[in-house]
């Protein structure tokens, strides 16, 4: 899968930009504070519709426009996948919320020109993102890493997307009634219908993530152990809140070294099982006015060697671990859709060694297209630049240079 032309109008910095984009492996350069890393965000975007940079998605358009009336920013890709040729469209609109001035935020997805539900055009264009910021995803709380795996099945499976949105709201209502019920009493077999919905759409989600997470997993660990050098075996340890495992307190039991399989479960037993925990913990949840299990509280946890690498890592142990997931990805990605994803690189290469760098680059390599960011040609080897064309940002434009 390749993209063929970008276009973006008052995307960040970027007033107007219309880009040839080269089928290859092409590095992008430019000073600090230019918009590379705007442009590997822009195409990501066309991917998940969402940023993995920001907090609001009001902050991807251009900030110079008036914060009244109605403003669109757009971002526009034309991709050539297994099937043929695509347009994806997101715009990103602030318009006008009443007559006080104030403005609200939405975004719209078009795909081929039509408007599509998010939920179902979500992935028609494939892409791995790979950002210094990652980090995070080791480091911080588990709802970064929840937002990871979210956003990378998103990209395989459309209706993910539409169990997670129900499951969001399912949650929020079943939430108010367990609150209501705790303050005014009333009758508890209200909660049977949200308790049916969250099961369904919680058993679905959690189905998904076991399968994922076992067949990432199995791509990572290969890749990760060539990485360090037979050092380090990687593993991905998901931790659901709800253990649809039927006997927990064996499993408990177990030493950690023994993995659970959860990869035999049906999504019916799934959601049986969760159904039967949601029933059992009832009083508590009332009295405590929340949902405590299911998957808007899972957990997956990066072991290396046994060792948690969120608590105990390094920080190029981390880095390390990141760049196999990120190969992983791009096989998987590979593997479920039969297409090679579009790989964006910021700052990535020139952090690496010798090693990794070239182990990097084999996976690059399969790709259509590969995006690299940098500030600093000097980096790259003589060999690789004559090898790869390079880009040049600055000022909102992109233009080719010779080496
Ligand atoms: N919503 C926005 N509207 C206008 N400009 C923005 C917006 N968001 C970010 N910018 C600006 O865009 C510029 C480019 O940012 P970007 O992070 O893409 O640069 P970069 O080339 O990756 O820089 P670096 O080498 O430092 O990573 C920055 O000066 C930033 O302030
Ligand atoms: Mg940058």
């Amino acid at each position: 899968m390749y993209l063929k032309r970008l276009s973006l109008t008052d995307f960040r910095a970027f007033s107007r930009l219309d880009l040839d984009v080269p089928r290859e492996i092409f590095l992008l350069v430019g000073e600090n504070a230019q918009g590379k890393t705007s442009l590997l965000e822009a195409i990501y975007l066309l991917s998940t519709f969402t940023s993995l940079l920001t907090s609001t998605d009001r902050q991807l358009l251009n900030f110079s426009l008036p914060e009244t009336g109605l403003q669109v920013g757009r971002v526009v890709g034309e991709f050539s996948r297994r099937d043929g040729m695509h347009r994806i469209e997101v715009r990103l609109i602030q318009e006008p919320n009443g007559s006080n001035g104030r403005t609200r935020f939405r975004k719209e997805v078009l795909l081929d020109g039509t408007r599509r539900k998010m939920s179902t055009a979500v992935g028609s264009l494939n892409a791995v993102i790979f950002l210094p910021q990652m980090a995070r995803i080791i480091e911080d709380g588990p709802n970064e890493r929840r937002r990871y795996l979210d956003m990378l099945i998103s990209q395989v499976s459309p209706p993910y997307v539409q169990h997670l949105l129900d499951y969001g709201q399912t949650l929020t209502q079943r939430n108010a009634l367990l609150k209501q019920l705790w303050e005014r009493n009333g009758d508890v077999n209200q909660l049977d219908v949200w308790d049916g919905m969250l099961a369904r759409h919680g058993a679905f989600i959690m189905r998904e993530r076991i399968r994922a997470i076992r067949e990432i997993e199995i791509e990572a660990k290969r890749i990760h152990f060539d990485l360090t050098l037979g050092s380090e075996v990687l593993r991905l340890d998901y931790q659901p809140a709800f253990e649809p495992l039927s006997s927990p307190a064996d499993q408990m039991a177990l030493p950690v070294t023994v993995v659970p399989d959860r990869s035999a479960l049906s999504e019916a037993e799934i959601e049986a099982g969760y159904l039967d925990a949601l029933k059992k913990l009832q009083r508590e949840e009332i009295a405590r006015g929340v949902t405590t299990i299911g998957p808007h509280r899972d957990e997956m946890r990066f072991l290396s060697n046994q060792i948690d690498l969120g608590n105990f890592g390094s920080r190029g142990q981390g880095r390390t671990a990141l760049l196999s997931m990120k190969m992983a990805e791009v096989n998987w990605l590979h593997e479920r859709t039969g297409d090679w994803p579009i790989l964006l690189l910021d700052e990535t290469l020139s952090e690496l060694d010798t090693q990794r760098r070239a182990d990097l680059l084999k996976t690059l390599s399969q790709c259509d297209q590969a995006i690299l960011t940098s500030t600093d040609l000097s980096m790259f080897e003589p060999e690789f630049l004559k090898q790869h064309k390079v880009w040049r940002v600055a000022g909102g434009q992109v233009s080719q240079v010779g080496v």
